[in-house]
């Protein structure tokens, strides 16, 4: 029997594969930055991951495709990493947003991270059709896929990542000390509690 795809898994595999660029304090900068809706460009680049790996696990699946879920996942974690805020004027900025946008994004991807020619072709690639050249990868085509849908969920207000950006700010907030261990009662513990998550980072999952 198949094994099923959890939320849980998701996160997981998206953590361990992306970890480097997610713990980042470049990638972390895409927080500041507006997306879509109230969704940041941090909290829309996990969404699109999970989604893409999520469709690349039902590709494999289905049709014995052979996904590189290493590239999927890096390449969709910087797939909008163009560092300004698009609602507002920018000199980082050069012409129309969105049909800009990927050629920025590849560039600073390039030059904060080491990404490979898969990556870079999901980067680039990923506004397609807007932007007319198709991705030239399956890994190109399921973060292009993801992407849209995860637009179209963030901009009605529908939920349906807020698991994953859960685990990850938690796991980056543990690592970084700003949410004591074994501590429970002071305010900052109170969403860790809740959230049945008590103390140690194992037990945070991702
Ligand atoms: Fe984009
Ligand atoms: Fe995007």
């Amino acid at each position: 029997m198949a094994k099923a795809i959890t939320e849980y898994k998701l996160a997981k595999e998206v953590f361990s594969l992306g970890r480097d660029i997610i713990m980042s304090d470049e990638a972390q900068s895409m927080k500041t930055f507006t997306q879509h809706g109230t969704t940041s460009v941090f909290e829309h680049a996990l969404a699109v991951a999970k989604f893409s790996l999520l469709f690349a696990i039902n590709l494999e699946a289905m049709f014995g495709v052979k996904v590189d879920r290493e590239s999927l996942i890096r390449g969709a974690l910087l797939h909008d990493y163009f560092l300004y805020d698009w609602h507002k004027p920018s000199d980082k900025r050069r012409g129309l947003h969105g049909f800009t946008h990927p050629a920025i994004a590849c560039e600073n991807a390039v030059r904060d991270f080491n990404i490979s020619p898969i990556e870079q072709d999901i980067i680039k690639h990923h506004m397609f059709p807007l932007t007319v050249i198709f991705p030239h990868s399956w890994e190109g085509w399921l973060v292009c896929f993801a992407d849209k849908w995860c637009a179209l969920c963030e901009t009605f207000g529908m939920d349906v990542s807020s698991y994953i950006i859960y685990r990850v700010n938690l796991h980056y907030e543990l690592l970084r000390g700003r949410i004591p261990l074994g501590a429970p009662g002071k305010k900052e513990d109170k969403a860790v509690i809740t959230d049945g998550v008590k103390g140690t980072e194992e037990d945070c999952g991702v």
